[in-house]
């Protein structure tokens, strides 16, 4: 038997085909563009999506017996708000996770309506990231399109749509669309009416290891796979990546270092920190999730090296950085080039490189920028440990894990051991594994995770540099604060 996963990623889609015992058979990965219409803004074609999808899937199972190929289940960047008219036809861009037009509506959610009750309904305040802003966005900058809006959806669910018919979505992921009471798993009928949307026009509820249909004939046909292929809801890519690496159950965390940063630390029980910092949601386990989000973490050091120096040639970017060096290091990076989200919801924020000498040298930039992004997942870590949470190791998966380097450095900065699961393929295999459960191959999903993830390696932290990394952190901690009022006059 086999299983699809599909990673729908914001850089591209990649689809894995795994078999029952968790083997990767073959990958495929199809790119596709972002648009950036203004400046903080992010947005792309649904369309797109179903291309890369309905392209990738028949090369993926090329070579191999179609007729095996028993269920997919899609992983899906989260938040990103599909809208669609009653004839189905996508009325405007997706406006995607790492989008910050919608900080008027954020304000108003959570200083207006109020942190608190929002809290309440959703155990979640807003970010200019999530679903709901977005929609009131629409509502007041698009009213036209607005009237029209027939059925909302997240990206992966746009794509679940396309191959069953069945208009869906899981727990996992609705809950960054701060429309769910995530505690309760049921939309939260007070957060409906502030957005003005009613429940109608809101996918069905599902855990993500639930079968929501098999493909539609046609789409069958097109991809040349049986009609019986089940499709399971999947679940928001951070959850599935979770499952992937083995990060289920209670006390677990798992890190992304893709183009966004995520720290995600499961437990068996519904909990939030006290400041609502980081994101309250279901997992895609049954059970729940803490997660904080840095909007740009590997696609940092993707700007520095494509996009500033001009080179693919990561590695030798990277040479001549020595850990042990950071004392010496004048230079330091804020990652914030699309605004932050954890923990500090400022969609104004910018990237800034800061301290440089005339002498100072590329290298130290590429290490202050590997840096930067590890400082920002240790702000998101310390909340988690000033409420009690113990994390002492981590699995971690996304482009970024190639590095050793960024590893070391990183598992130094956090003073948690780093476990490399066999495969890098975090999401993918996840969305596959869900499917595996979805067609009943494995009881639940935990048993799946116990019988399929590896650990293959183990990435220690520096012990003799951690408090160096420490006072490191300190003085860059201090550098967002002193540039907050001049990064929101720069938009004004
Ligand atoms: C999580 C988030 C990102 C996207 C990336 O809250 O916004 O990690 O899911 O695809």
């Amino acid at each position: 038997m086999l299983y699809i996963g599909v990673d729908l990623g914001t850089s591209a889609t990649k689809l894995l085909l795994m078999d029952e015992s968790g083997k990767i058979m073959n990958i495929v990965s199809k790119e596709y563009p972002v648009a950036y219409p203004h400046p903080g803004w992010a947005e792309q074609d649904p369309i797109d999506w179903w291309d890369a999808v309905r392209a990738g899937i028949p090369e993926l199972v090329q070579g191999f017996d179609a007729g095996e190929v028993r269920g997919i289940g899609c992983a899906g960047q989260m938040h990103g708000l599909v809208a669609l008219d009653k004839d189905d036809q996508v009325l405007r861009p997706a406006i995607l996770w790492n989008d910050g037009r919608s900080e008027k509506q954020v304000r108003y959610l959570n200083y207006t309506i109020g942190r608190e009750k929002l809290s309440s309904w959703t155990a979640n305040i807003a970010f200019a990231g999530f679903t709901a802003p977005k929609i009131l966005w629409m509502r007041d900058q698009e009213p036209e399109l607005f009237s029209r809006i027939d059925k909302i959806m997240l990206p992966k669910d746009y794509v679940n749509y396309r191959l069953t018919g069945k208009f869906t979505t899981d727990f996992s992921d609705a809950s960054g669309m701060l429309l769910l009471d995530v505690e309760h798993r049921r939309w939260s009928p007070e957060m409906l009416k502030i957005c003005g949307i009613t429940e109608s026009q809101l996918p069905k509820l599902h855990e993500s290891f639930e079968a929501i249909g098999t493909l539609r004939p046609d789409v069958a046909r097109e991809l040349g796979l049986g009609e019986d292929v089940v499709v399971a809801a999947g679940a928001g890519d951070n959850a599935a990546a979770a499952v992937g690496t083995g990060a289920v159950g209670d006390g677990r965390c798992n890190i992304s270092l893709g183009t966004s940063g995520t720290i995600f630390i499961t437990s068996g029980a519904f909990r939030l920190d006290q400041e609502n910092a980081l994101h309250s949601f279901d997992h895609a386990d049954g059970g729940y999730h803490l997660m904080g989000c840095i909007l740009s973490a590997a696609s940092c050091n993707r700007w520095w090296s494509e996009e500033v120096v001009g080179t693919k040639d990561y590695p030798s970017l990277q040479e001549g950085i020595d850990l042990a060096d950071a004392s010496t290091s004048l230079t330091y990076f804020l990652p914030y080039l699309m605004g932050e989200r954890s923990p500090h919801n400022d969609p104004a924020a910018r990237g800034a490189f800061v301290g440089m000498r005339m002498d100072t040298p590329r290298h130290e930039m590429t290490r202050a920028v590997l840096e930067g992004v590890s400082f920002a997942f240790r702000d998101c870590l310390d909340i988690a440990r000033k409420e009690g949470i113990e994390v002492s190791s981590s699995t971690v998966c996304g482009g970024g894990a190639k590095s050793r380097l960024w590893l070391e450095m990183l598992a130094t900065i956090l003073n948690v051991t780093l476990e490399l699961p066999q495969t890098e393929q975090g999401p993918g295999l996840g969305g596959a594994m869900l499917a595996a459960v979805a067609c009943g191959a494995y009881p639940t999903v935990a048993d799946c995770a116990g019988s399929i993830v590896r650990i293959k390696d183990r990435v220690q932290p520096r012990a003799e540099l951690v408090e160096g990394y420490s006072r490191r952190y300190e003085v860059w901690r201090g550098l967002y604060p002193a540039l907050k009022d001049s990064f929101s006059k720069m938009g004004e």
